[in-house]
């Protein structure tokens, strides 16, 4: 397991001082479309999200329950959250979506000795089957949508994980209300800047505070709640489904 490390109140202050400046300078670049975004960085996403996130991607297997047969991985790239939980589960089923091929084709150089099926879809729309799951998993893919969508793959989630069943996400988490709100202005600014319909995905960070995150949990029927680690503003959060329904 991973060592948490929480942020003083010193580094929040420089955080979101630096965030503003930066905020500041992007404020005038169009927001990128979502599958866009990562096509266009596909040759240097995997070296910049391990240097991010490379302990949590070594570690994330740790927080899940053996034995684990089938897995729900939403938005899953090119699985680099997938080598930790199939060195721990070399049998688990996963299922993993995403809304990009570029991403999709890369993940399926990775693991073709592997039992994987693979969907190219928006996560909000895919139909999921109810009890399906033993476990659904997100990876820094959700903090990219406002509270109404985030509520409506929560909902989604808890039905298609069975009674018993657990959801594990590694995400960003905004430190303050105060940078839950600068994010979502600039997002929404950037929207009516680019006159971007409702319907598109744009590549733009909207995280939302713990208490915000854990509330659209829980509203789903998710019980114990639990943030499992933190460091900065990336958590991992478990959330359970009960036994009886
Ligand atoms: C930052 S990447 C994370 C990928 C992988 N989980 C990882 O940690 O390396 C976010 C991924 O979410 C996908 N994504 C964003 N919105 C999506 C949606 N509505 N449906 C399916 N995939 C989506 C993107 O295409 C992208 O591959």
């Amino acid at each position: 397991m991973l060592e948490s490390r929480k942020r003083t109140q010193e580094e929040i202050e420089k955080y979101m001082r630096e965030l503003k400046q930066w905020l500041a300078q992007e404020r005038s670049k169009p927001a990128e479309e979502m599958s866009d975004f990562f096509s266009k960085r596909i040759g240097d996403y995997e070296n910049v999200h391990l240097g991010n996130w490379a302990k949590e991607y070594t570690h994330i297997a740790d927080y899940f329950d053996t034995p684990l047969s089938s897995l729900l991985d939403i938005g899953c790239g090119t699985g680099l959250e997938l080598a930790s939980v199939y060195d721990r589960f070399p049998d688990v089923k996963v299922t993993g979506i995403d809304l990009s091929k570029t991403m999709l084709d890369k993940l399926r150089g990775k693991y073709a000795d592997r039992q994987m099926e693979i969907i190219q879809a928006d996560y909000f729309e895919y139909p999921l089957e109810a009890e399906r799951y033993d476990a659904a998993l997100s990876f820094e893919t959700l903090h990219h949508f406002k509270f109404h969508k985030k509520q409506r793959i929560y909902d989604k989630l808890f039905r298609t994980i069975r009674p018993g069943g657990y959801y594990i996400e590694c995400d960003y988490i905004a430190c303050c209300p105060e940078e839950e709100a600068v994010c979502l202005e600039q997002y929404e600014f950037k929207r009516k800047e680019g006159r971007i319909p409702d319907d598109v995905f744009i590549h733009i960070d909207i995280p939302l505070t713990l208490d915000h995150q854990i509330q659209l949990i829980q509203n789903a029927g998710f019980e114990r709640v639990r943030v499992l680690y933190e460091n900065g503003g990336t958590m991992i959060i478990r959330a359970e489904k009960g036994e009886v329904q």
